[in-house]
């Protein structure tokens, strides 16, 4: 299968799973429901699960064991971008081609539909089956430290506060970090672990999501300021607009475009332990590399 069906093909799985395990917009509240809908169904491109399912498929793990992890991950994302998008925030109007969460179902809302994916992500966790040597207590440690006040939660307070500052490169790459390469690592972690992969089999891809993660952040930075709001589906030219701390700010467009290369290079050196079960990985790292939206 090549890499535009296989991705298709993973997204389908997900968008499936996640419609099974979202209440149903008549659930009431229906409105809390409908918002968590409107934002998870919105679009997306399911870049978490996906990796998520594709490294546990690589060790091995080819049925649906890996899929309420995987969709853990996307609710957990869809939450912080509800919250990344109030006007309390980075005050958006549009999200993956569509009228933010608190546009349509208001502030208020739209708050508490992210309430609701975040503990939804968590609860998913504690139904997964113990596998291996990794508990249900492992899951859900590693993605509330992923999520919690030292990762994307630390990141946004960060990426706030430096609105309108002069950073230096490590200030921002530690934003970037935690706001956005601790969700992919941790991704990576529970592919590599419902895989039942080993210390230094985790290790490796632990290095690759950290690497891929803060690759895929820095292309975000650079997509906000050559694209269009209608290819991204979410506003362009945002950050340049409100002086947010970017690698293009920072280091102009070509080194941006250079770190993305060193990083995703470095991801993939990561993976060298491995042979053709890291095949699919080295070509998500290289199509997320060359992504346009
Ligand atoms: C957007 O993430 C927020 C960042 C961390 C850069 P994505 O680019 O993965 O957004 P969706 O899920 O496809 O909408
Ligand atoms: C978002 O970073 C990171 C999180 C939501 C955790 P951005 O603010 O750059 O994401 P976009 O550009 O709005 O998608
Ligand atoms: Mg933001
Ligand atoms: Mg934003
Ligand atoms: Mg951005």
């Amino acid at each position: 299968m090549n890499l535009k069906a296989y991705i298709a093909h993973h997204r389908a799985r997900v968008d499936d799973a996640l419609d099974a395990l979202l209440p149903t917009a008549e659930t009431p509240p229906a409105n809390l429901h409908k918002a968590m809908r409107h934002s998870i169904f919105a679009g997306g491109k399911r870049l978490r699960p996906i990796l998520c399912l594709v490294t546990a498929e690589g060790l091995g793990e080819t049925g649906d064991t890996a899929l309420p992890a995987a969709c853990a991950l996307e609710m957990l994302h869809t939450f912080t971008l509800i919250h990344d998008d109030l006007p309390c925030m980075d005050d958006d109007d549009l999200r993956r081609g569509k009228p933010t969460c608190h546009k349509v179902y208001g502030e208020a809302v739209a708050v508490l539909a992210g309430d609701a994916l975040h503990a939804l992500s968590f609860e998913l966790l504690c139904d997964l089956p113990d596998k291996n040597s990794y508990s249900t207590g492992d899951f859900v440690r590693e993605l509330a430290v992923a999520s919690g006040g030292q990762n994307i939660v630390a990141g946004q307070v960060l990426d706030l506060e430096g609105e309108g500052r002069d950073l230096t490169y490590n200030q921002l790459r530690n934003i970037h970090e935690r706001k956005t390469a601790s969700l992919l690592a941790c991704s990576l972690r529970f592919g590599a672990m419902l895989g039942g992969a080993n210390r230094d089999q985790l290790e490796a891809l632990t290095a690759f999501g950290w690497n891929l993660g803060l690759a895929f952040q820095v292309i975000d930075d650079i997509l906000d300021t050559t694209q269009t709001s209608e290819m991204l589906g979410k506003t362009a030219g945002k950050d340049e607009a409100v002086g947010k701390a970017t690698y293009p700010a920072i280091l102009g467009l070509e080194a941006s475009r250079d770190e993305a290369r060193e990083l995703t290079a470095t991801a993939k050196n990561a993976l060298k332990k491995f042979g053709t079960e890291a095949g699919r990985l080295h070509e998500i790292a290289d199509y997320m590399l060359d992504r346009d939206y």
